[in-house]
Formats: C-alpha cells, sequence, structure tokens
C-alpha cells in the first residue's frame, strides 16, 4: 500500500467559476476505495470507450508532437483496436491523461491492465517506439473518497500515471503562471490522437493532429447550458466557431498544446469531451491544466512525490496572429451579434489579410428580415485586428433578396 504522499489544498476558483467545498487531495491506485489489491490476479482490461479521433485532422508524425502517448489495453488484438486513450509525457515515466480514461464506474481501473505506447505514429508498427507498463495512477478525491471527477460534471478530467521505465519521446511542461497569454483567448493549439475521424468510426492507426481555438468560456457555456454545463475553473473550451476541427472519441487524455514564439510547447489542456464531434457552435472541453487549481495539484504531486518541476516559465506567445486564428478572432469579435438573431444564422469569415500592421477580415452575415421569411438578406462587416485591439471598420448597407436562402 502506498501512503497518501500529498495533501492538496484547494485554490479558490477564479471569478465567475463554480465553487466547490471539497479539499482536493491526490488518490493513489493502491489506496484506491473498494479496498482492490494492486495487483489483481484476474484483471479486467479497461473498456474502450465509444466515440470520434481528431476531425479534420492530418496525418501527424509522432516527432512533431513527441509528447503523445497512447493507452492501449492489454490482451489480444492490434494495437491500435485496444487503444482507448491518449496521454501527455511530463517526465520520462510521468503521464498526464483524463481521469475518465482511467476510471471505470467510479473506481480506478487496475494499473496493470494497460501499457503506454510512446514514441509511436502507426500504433500497429510494433516495432517503433516503447511499450510501457504503468506502476501507479492517481486521481483527485474528496475527503471521503469520491473521485472529483463524475460523469455529470466532467470536472477534474485529470490523472496521473506513472511508467515502470522511460518512455520513448520528449517530455512538454505545462503552461505555468506567467505564461497565461500563450493560451489567451483567440490563441491556437494543436490537438492530437488516434481517436474516431470522418472516415474511420473507431479510430485511426496513424496519429492525426489538427489546430483548434482556445475560446471564450461563453462559447461552450452556450453549447453546454443543456447538456451537463461548462466549468470554467476545470474546463476550458476550444474549437473552431464553426467546426469541422476537433478531438473525438478515443482522443481523451490526450494534449491540447499552445507554442510560444519561438516554437516551444505547453500543454494547456487534456481532451475531455464534447457533444458530437466538430460540430458548428459546439466546441469541444478540456481539462484546464495550466490553470488552478488543477495546475498546482498537478505540479505539487509530481514536485512531492517525483522531485519533478512540471510547469513552464518564461515562454512568450508569437508576436503575430495567424491567418486562422485572425479568422476565429473576427468571428469571436461578431459571435454575441450573431447570437442575437436567436439561432445565428450564419456569419461567415470569408477571408482575412495581412496588411503589414494587421489583419483585415470581411465577413458575411446572412439573415432573414421578416418573421416569415420573405425575405433573406446579407451585409458586409469589415473587422480589422490588430495587437491587442479588434474593432469593426465598416458595414455594408443590407441587401435583400425575396425568398429563402
Ligand atoms: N470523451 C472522449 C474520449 O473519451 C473525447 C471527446 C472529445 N470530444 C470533442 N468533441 N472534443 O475519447
Amino acid at each position: 500500500m502506498t501512503v497518501l504522499v500529498a495533501s492538496l489544498l484547494f485554490v479558490p476558483a477564479q471569478a465567475g467559476a463554480t465553487r466547490t467545498s471539497v479539499e482536493p487531495r491526490a488518490e493513489r491506485y493502491s489506496t484506491a476505495i473498494g479496498g482492490e489489491s494492486p495487483t489483481p490476479a484476474n484483471p479486467v482490461a479497461p473498456l474502450p470507450r465509444a466515440g470520434i479521433s481528431v476531425i479534420g485532422g492530418t496525418e501527424t508524425p509522432v516527432a512533431t508532437v513527441p509528447w503523445q502517448v497512447a493507452l492501449v489495453s492489454n490482451g489480444g488484438g492490434s494495437v491500435k483496436d485496444r487503444q482507448f486513450c491518449g496521454g501527455t509525457l511530463v517526465a520520462p515515466t510521468i503521464v498526464i491523461t483524463a481521469a475518465h480514461c482511467v476510471l471505470d464506474n467510479g473506481q480506478q481501473t487496475p494499473p496493470g491492465t494497460y501499457q503506454v505506447v510512446s514514441g509511436r505514429s502507426h500504433l500497429n508498427a510494433t516495432s517503433q517506439g516503447t511499450s510501457t507498463a504503468v506502476v501507479d495512477s492517481v486521481i483527485w478525491v474528496d475527503e471521503l473518497d469520491r473521485p472529483l471527477f463524475e460523469d455529470a460534471r466532467q470536472e477534474w478530467d485529470v490523472a496521473v500515471l506513472e511508467l515502470a521505465s522511460p518512455a520513448a519521446g520528449e517530455p512538454i511542461l505545462i503552461a505555468g503562471p506567467a505564461e497565461r497569454a500563450l493560451w489567451a483567448t483567440g490563441r491556437l493549439g494543436r490537438v492530437s490522437g488516434w481517436g474516431v475521424t470522418r472516415s474511420a468510426p473507431y479510430g485511426t492507426n496513424q496519429l492525426m493532429s489538427t489546430e483548434v481555438a482556445l475560446l471564450p468560456d461563453l462559447s461552450c457555456r452556450r453549447a453546454y447550458r443543456k447538456f451537463g454545463g461548462f466549468r470554467p475553473a476545470t474546463q476550458l473550451c476550444a474549437g473552431r466557431a464553426l467546426g469541422g476541427h476537433d478531438t473525438c472519441q478515443g482522443d481523451s487524455g490526450g494534449p491540447l498544446v499552445a507554442y510560444g514564439a519561438d516554437g516551444t510547447p505547453r500543454l494547456v489542456g487534456i481532451t475531455s469531451y464534447g457533444r458530437g464531434c466538430a460540430g458548428k457552435y459546439s466546441p469541444g472541453v478540456y481539462a484546464r491544466v495550466a490553470a488552478d487549481p488543477v495546475r498546482s495539484a498537478v505540479a505539487d504531486l509530481l514536485e512531492t512525490s517525483q522531485g519533478i518541476d512540471a510547469v513552464g516559465d518564461g515562454a512568450l506567445p508569437p508576436a503575430q496572429l495567424s491567418g486562422l486564428a485572425a479568422r476565429e478572432n473576427a468571428w469571436l469579435y461578431l459571435e454575441p451579434d450573431c447570437f442575437e438573431w436567436g439561432p445565428c444564422l450564419a456569419y461567415d469569415v470569408k477571408w482575412c489579410r495581412w496588411t503589414g500592421s494587421g489583419h483585415r477580415c470581411l465577413v458575411t452575415e446572412n439573415a432573414y428580415r421578416r418573421r416569415d421569411g420573405r425575405f433573406h438578406c446579407s451585409q458586409q462587416v469589415f473587422v480589422g485586428i490588430s495587437g491587442d485591439s479588434i474593432m469593426r471598420q465598416g458595414v455594408t448597407k443590407w441587401q435583400c433578396r425575396r425568398g429563402w436562402l
């Protein structure tokens, strides 16, 4: 039995966040409630969850995201068919993943029932990379030993795995307190995994990745109001305003990474859940691992139990927004107006151009001007983005035509 090493102080939630009275503490697998023995005689393999891989992504060699690992159940069949979650190396023997990846009915899955595959782009290419046993897993629980992760709320979707030996690949640091600008709203992040894609309903053999925008809490509050709610203290919203690029089932536990000006990667989110995948106005939800209370909980555990500093410092955000980031920002800027129309009809960012001092974007707005829908109208809005400022730079008159769009 491993004795509990860290008793973690709950840091008050940020403004607007849901408060909770629990004091989270780290719970090792070996002290799991129910008194399961650490090496059960008949290990039960974690059930692969049904779901979707990276949507809208492209094939990505693991060398591009060398911190990416796969969680794979032990047993027969191909590695690809046994992969059930992703994870992120934050030290050679430490993986961060999602709590829901290692929980089954509120109980931690015995670590001896799955492996961590690292340094491998194609899961079935068993000659590549390393497959490593997991010796311990840690999730966070309340005073009554109940996991802080619950299906109904999806909070604290974070777990730390300790490996038997160093994994292949390169660890990444969690974005630190002074690196908040790296993952400010409107910045981009990269998500990766072997989960469901449009053409692979059971996930892929080849690692995939895509870029998503870091979205305001409002985007997920709106999307998840009727779907369990969004809790910004422990959850982060990311995706594309108009959908098409997202993580999906099988990607859970994997990284959402933001990049500094010089390309320094930082972990900012853990793939957690979503309403479907890649839908319009339906972004993905990630565990907010780079902000308290989650970051301190993870950092304190790693420092106390392993002497590892897993938190970054000194990375600065890129000075210039990419065209993709500009498009997402133009949309986000107009989003409140769009939703004022009730069901937001369409705000279509046609293009963004770099002007030398900033971006200029053209957005077409479509709406029905009459309740009876006898007219559809459109107007064009120009949006200028430069540095930290974003504003309207002119609107054309509504052009209306009879009939439906
Ligand atoms: N819960 C899923 C998993 O276990 C991840 C879903 C992410 N969904 C999304 N739309 N971003 O793999």
